[in-house]
This record gives C-alpha cells, sequence and structure tokens, in this order.
C-alpha cells in the first residue's frame, strides 16, 4: 500500500482562483523590453510595430491575464512623459539601476499598452513616487483614461490613440522602503494617502490602487503602514504589494546565494532541496501577511499581491552582473509549480501574482538571442497551469513524506509531495509536484467518488534535475501528454522524480 495519499473534497470549495494570479513583470532591465521585446520597427526581426511576433505568439499562448511596467526599481526613476511622441525626439536617460544602461524611451506608454492588447493581458502602470511628484502620476492617469476633451488626452489622440486606454490597475510605487525613495513605512503612507488622493477615476475606469507592501514577510512594514494609513484608506486603496524572491538567506537573514542554492544550473541535491525549500516559505509569507492586514482589513477589501516573485540567481558569467539573465532549469519549473500551487491553495487571500521578470531577466518565461527564442521550463509550467485560472480553488489533502536535507550543517525537512486543486465547469484540475530528486512515488487519489468522463495528465520532467532548453536544443523541457484511464473511486499513480504534473479530469 502506498504511503502517499491525496485527496479532493468538491464539496469543499476555497475561493475563486484570480486569473491575475498568473501574471507577470517586464521591467526596463537588461534584455527584458528592449531585445525581448522591442527590437524596432526596421528591425530584419519580424515584428509588429516594433515588437517581436514570435514573443507576442509565445506570451498569448500562456494566457498572461496582467503584466506589470516599467518596473521594480526603475519605475521610481521613470517619468512617463519621457516614453511619447515622436521616437526621435524621445530623451536619453541614464538607468540609474540597472547597469547605467542609455534608455532612449522608445518604448513607452503607448508601445507598452499595445503589447499587452497584442497579448491579451490588462495592463499595470506602476507609477513613480520616489523621484516623481503626485502631479505627474495623476497625469498619466488622466493621459491613459481620460475619454472627453483635454490637453491630455489630445495629446494622446495626437500620439495615435484617441479611444482611452482604460488602465485599471496602477502601483503608487514600487519597493519604497528601498529603492522607490528609502522610505519608513509611516511616511510611506504619508506619500502614499497624498499621491492616492490625486488619483480620479475620470468618469469611465474604476481605479485599482496598489501600495508597496514589505520586503518579504517583513510584519513590521505592513503594521505600521496600515496603522498609519487607516484613518484615511477608504476607498482609495485595493491592494497591497508585498515581494518575495527565492533565494537563500544566510542564519543572519541577509540575503546569498551560492552556498546554499549554487547557480542557476550548477547545483547539488541539498541545494535542489534547498532551492524549492525557500519558494514554499511563500505560503508562510502569505498566511501571516494576510494575517496582519486581517486586523485591520478583516472583509478583506484590500487585495493581497505579490508582484515580483521568483528564483534569483547568482550572475551568469558572460552576462552583465547588473542585467540579472540566468538560465531556467526543471528546478525553477519546480519553484514556479509550487509557488502557484500555493497561490491556487489560498485563493481565498492572494488577489494578484507577477512573476519577475517575462523575458531574459530572472525566472524568465522566454529567452531571446538576436532572431532566436526559445520558451523556458517555467513557461511551460504557466502553460499547463492555464486550466486553474478562474477556477474555484477546491481543498486538497495531500499526504506525502518528507524529504530530509542538509545544508550548511543545518537539517531540513521539504514535504515531497505538493499540489493544488481547481474546478472550473465540469474540469477539474489537480496539479501535483513531486520534488524528489530520484525517487517515483506511487500515490493513492481519492476524488470523492465522482465520475471521470476522461483524464488527460501533462507532465514536465527533465533527463536530469539540470536540463534546461537552448537555443541549440530548444525542447530539452518540454511537457508530455498522456491520457489516462482513471476507474472512479480511489486509484493510484506514480508521480516522476522531480517531475510537475498536471491532471485534468472532465467529469
Ligand atoms: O526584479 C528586479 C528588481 O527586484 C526590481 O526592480 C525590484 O523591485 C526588486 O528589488
Amino acid at each position: 500500500m502506498p504511503e502517499h495519499h491525496i485527496s479532493v473534497n468538491l464539496q469543499h470549495a476555497v475561493g475563486q482562483i484570480n486569473p491575475n494570479i498568473y501574471g507577470h513583470f517586464a521591467e526596463h532591465l537588461g534584455a527584458c523590453i528592449y531585445e525581448g521585446i522591442w527590437v524596432g520597427e526596421d528591425s530584419p526581426i519580424p515584428n509588429t510595430n516594433g515588437m517581436r511576433n514570435d514573443v507576442i505568439a509565445a506570451m498569448k499562448k500562456i494566457a498572461p491575464p496582467v503584466i506589470r511596467w516599467p518596473g521594480g526599481c526603475f519605475a521610481d526613476d521613470y517619468h512617463w512623459r519621457d516614453g511619447i511622441g515622436p521616437r526621435d525626439s524621445r530623451p536619453d536617460r541614464i538607468n540609474i539601476w540597472w547597469g547605467e544602461d542609455i534608455e532612449n524611451n522608445h518604448f513607452g506608454t503607448h508601445e507598452f499598452l499595445q503589447f499587452c492588447r497584442l497579448v491579451g493581458a490588462e495592463p499595470y502602470l506602476v507609477g513613480n513616487v520616489g523621484s516623481g511628484t503626485p502631479g505627474e502620476l495623476r497625469d498619466w492617469v488622466e493621459y491613459c483614461n481620460f475619454a472627453g476633451d483635454s490637453t491630455l488626452s489630445r495629446e494622446r489622440a495626437a500620439n495615435g490613440s484617441p479611444e482611452p486606454f482604460g488602465v485599471r490597475y496602477w502601483g503608487v510605487g514600487n519597493e519604497n522602503w528601498g529603492c522607490g525613495g528609502s522610505f519608513d513605512p509611516e511616511d510611506y503612507a504619508a506619500a502614499y494617502r497624498q499621491f492616492s488622493t490625486y488619483l480620479r477615476e475620470f468618469g469611465q475606469t474604476p481605479l485599482y490602487l496598489i501600495a508597496c507592501g514589505p520586503r518579504n514577510n517583513d510584519i513590521d512594514w505592513t503594521l505600521r503602514f496600515l496603522e498609519k494609513l487607516k484613518p484615511a484608506w477608504r476607498p482609495k486603496i485595493h491592494g497591497f504589494a508585498a515581494h518575495y524572491y527565492a533565494r537563500a538567506r544566510d542564519p543572519q537573514g541577509r540575503e546569498s546565494y551560492s552556498a546554499f542554492t549554487g547557480t542557476a544550473t550548477d547545483y547539488t541535491d541539498a541545494q535542489w532541496y534547498y532551492q524549492i525549500y525557500v519558494g514554499l516559505e511563500m505560503e508562510r509569507l502569505v498566511m501571516q501577511q494576510r494575517a496582519a492586514m486581517d486586523s485591520y482589513d478583516p472583509d478583506r477589501q484590500i487585495g493581497l499581491i505579490v508582484d515580483e516573485w521568483g528564483t534569483w540567481h547568482p550572475p551568469t558569467e558572460g552576462h552583465h552582473p547588473r542585467h540579472l539573465w540566468q538560465q531556467n532549469t526543471i528546478r525553477d519549473a519546480l519553484v514556479a509549480a509550487t509557488t502557484l500551487d500555493i497561490f491556487n491553495r489560498h485563493a481565498d487571500k492572494v488577489v494578484m501574482g507577477n512573476i519577475a521578470q517575462t523575458i531574459n531577466v530572472l525566472q524568465a518565461m522566454i529567452l531571446t538571442d538576436g532572431d532566436q527564442m526559445l520558451t523556458t521550463p517555467t513557461y511551460h509550467v504557466y502553460d499547463m497551469y492555464q486550466a486553474h485560472q478562474g477556477g474555484q480553488s477546491i481543498l486538497l489533502q495531500v499526504d506525502s513524506d518528507v524529504i530530509p536535507f542538509e545544508i550548511n550543517g543545518k537539517q531540513y525537512d521539504l514535504p515531497a509531495l505538493s499540489g493544488s486543486a481547481s474546478l472550473k465547469g465540469r474540469t477539474l484540475t489537480l496539479s501535483i509536484v513531486n520534488s524528489h530528486i530520484d525517487q517515483p512515488i506511487e500515490t493513492t487519489i481519492d476524488l470523492g467518488g465522482i465520475k471521470i468522463k476522461q483524464a488527460e495528465l501533462s507532465t514536465l520532467v527533465g533527463e536530469d534535475i539540470y536540463s534546461h532548453n537552448t537555443f541549440a536544443a530548444p525542447s530539452q523541457v518540454e511537457p508530455r501528454l498522456t491520457s489516462l484511464d482513471v476507474p472512479d473511486g480511489e486509484w493510484v499513480h506514480t508521480f516522476e522524480p522531480a517531475s510537475v504534473n498536471v491532471i485534468t479530469f472532465t467529469l
């Protein structure tokens, strides 16, 4: 009899999985925007108004619900007027955060909003609090959203968009405890209150305003920010966004890399496990941050967002260290899958997630090199998990062994299996990750006696635990589809080692 057991209880719904949990983030950083999306209209790389067609098609396929832009740290040094009007006359600025690259502003508001339309995503614009003014941000909202006749809406029309863009999601700064102005929570709350006062709906698009939340699971930031904001918050705050990167911390809590997680493509077995372990810390963040928010906002009118997350490996040789380029292996895919499972399981708490970053930066969906493009193992997870978007999260019980491992003299336990379940119409989706490096896990699965008409399994697994896609071999890691014969009642399935699995049942 297997010792591993999964049961799904269709009677117990957790909440609707907000599709925005499957959101993305694209910053003016390294080759994310320039090269990754924007190649310019005169490029020999096939493009639509300057944006690469291969990237548009690949992104469209994974149904991105929302994309956050233009940063990141970049956002608090970005002045939106630099990125509108004829491209030849847009200014060259220094990207102070990311390698002091020259930013020619050829990709600005109109280009980003067109990219969103081409891939089918809602835009999420992040305003400049650190070095900007409330007036500048207020004007950006008017420029984007005002349908009537004003100087700014006429300027938008003259720049090619007579119709308002209708941008709903607005970030009021980014990481304002750090690169967004080095505020303390009280001062940021005061700035937030001031900025948000001037952000208006202009009659058409209801705004969803997002405040900067904590770095990692910093409860102090959350409580102090909400305490200060309390008397004035409604209705001017709708989301509160934490950032959490799955990178190792040393015993003093400082972020460090190699000793704990290795590099992007070179790691020991223990480092494999630790990377997944540190990713699973997201669950504690979600539960504790939501609990802290609940103490001020028990009706959950303010949504918890994690608008930057993902793996962050040491700089890759041959790439500028400030360009944050990294390879993406099956290990990254497991971190993506286990994190999305956490968001699904806590659908009652998380309203948006934005993995960092879409192309050529950190835990990317896509890598490009000149006219070549590949999709990463993480991309395939997003593709496989699409079925969860908008579904009803269903309580999933996973009884599995733990994997004990030791790193830097300390013992840890990692659950061997983890996952989530959701129901959308007549489709039940079950995603299960087996984190074990070399053990297949035989598991009994109990769906509570429901009748299954058809079941299909999609499995993502590498040849080994370092497998990844390269331009020479872009299909090393791709999902494999199989039909399953599922009897009514309890049945047994064996999950391959180091694998991400999505089973879709037609009821
Ligand atoms: O995603 C890279 C950077 O990480 C972002 O610019 C910043 O917000 C975070 O520290």
